[in-house]
């Protein structure tokens, strides 16, 4: 089974009980919040309290993407925002592990990023501690760029890194019709889907196809 993960980001956001409505009825499985604070990436996007107002609006599992300098000063403001797994970033912290035992601390899944240009055996020490590896297939910051097929590589050696471990590979950034199978055939087993669900003249119909791509 592939996971959809759909990105609030391309959402109509003046309508976004509709917009989750139609998600969850699609049959969507997660639903994929994008974090942003200008520092990390050079954009602002949703914060905590965006999260918290959501969750009475579905059940969803709730995959927060925090694309944010320090996490370990903003985790906190997640808690009891109804977030499921916070993914985030390598490159945002220089102790992943004091991040990693703070999420746990509050049953909180752990998800860890990595940028096109981060090489994903850096993940390697932690492969017993996280449940979520997220390969961004654009350069985090923007929606609706076009994904990089040079990272399908960087896809199936992270599939054969967490071979017979308990472990999702959600791959974020330009996945449509196209690119999220060039993602399930090399592994992934999670695809996050922005412009290319909520900009859609049928989301219902691209939510189903991409769940029922099957690597062969
Ligand atoms: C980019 C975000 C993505 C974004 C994907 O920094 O992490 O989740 O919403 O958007 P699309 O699917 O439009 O590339
Ligand atoms: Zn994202």
């Amino acid at each position: 089974m592939v996971l959809i993960a759909p990105s609030l980001l391309a959402a109509d956001l003046g309508n976004l009980r509709e917009q989750i409505k139609l998600a969850e009825e699609a049959g969507a499985d997660w639903l994929h919040f994008d974090i942003m604070d200008g520092h990390f990436v050079p954009n602002l996007s949703f914060g905590p309290d965006f999260v918290r107002q959501m969750r009475p609006l579905s059940k969803l599992f709730f995959d927060v993407h925090i694309m944010v300098e320090n996490p370990l000063l903003f985790i906190p403001m997640f808690y009891n925002s109804g977030a499921d797994m916070i993914t985030f970033h390598y490159e945002a912290t220089s102790d992943i592990n004091s991040v990693i035992s703070e999420l746990k601390k509050h049953n909180l899944k752990v998800g860890i990023s990595v940028k096109p240009d981060t090489s994903v055996t850096m993940l390697e020490p932690f492969l017993n501690d996280i449940d979520n590896i997220l390969i961004m297939t654009v350069e985090p910051g923007f929606g609706g760029q076009s994904f990089m097929r040079s990272k399908l590589a960087k896809i199936a050696q992270t599939a054969k890194m967490i071979e017979g471990r308990s472990i999702t590979l959600e791959v974020d950034g330009g996945i449509n019709l196209q690119t999220a199978d060039d993602c399930v055939q090399n592994g992934a087993d999670v695809l996050v889907a922005g412009s290319a669900i909520f900009k859609a003249d049928n989301p219902q119909a691209i939510i189903k196809q991409m769940q029922n791509l099957r690597r062969k």
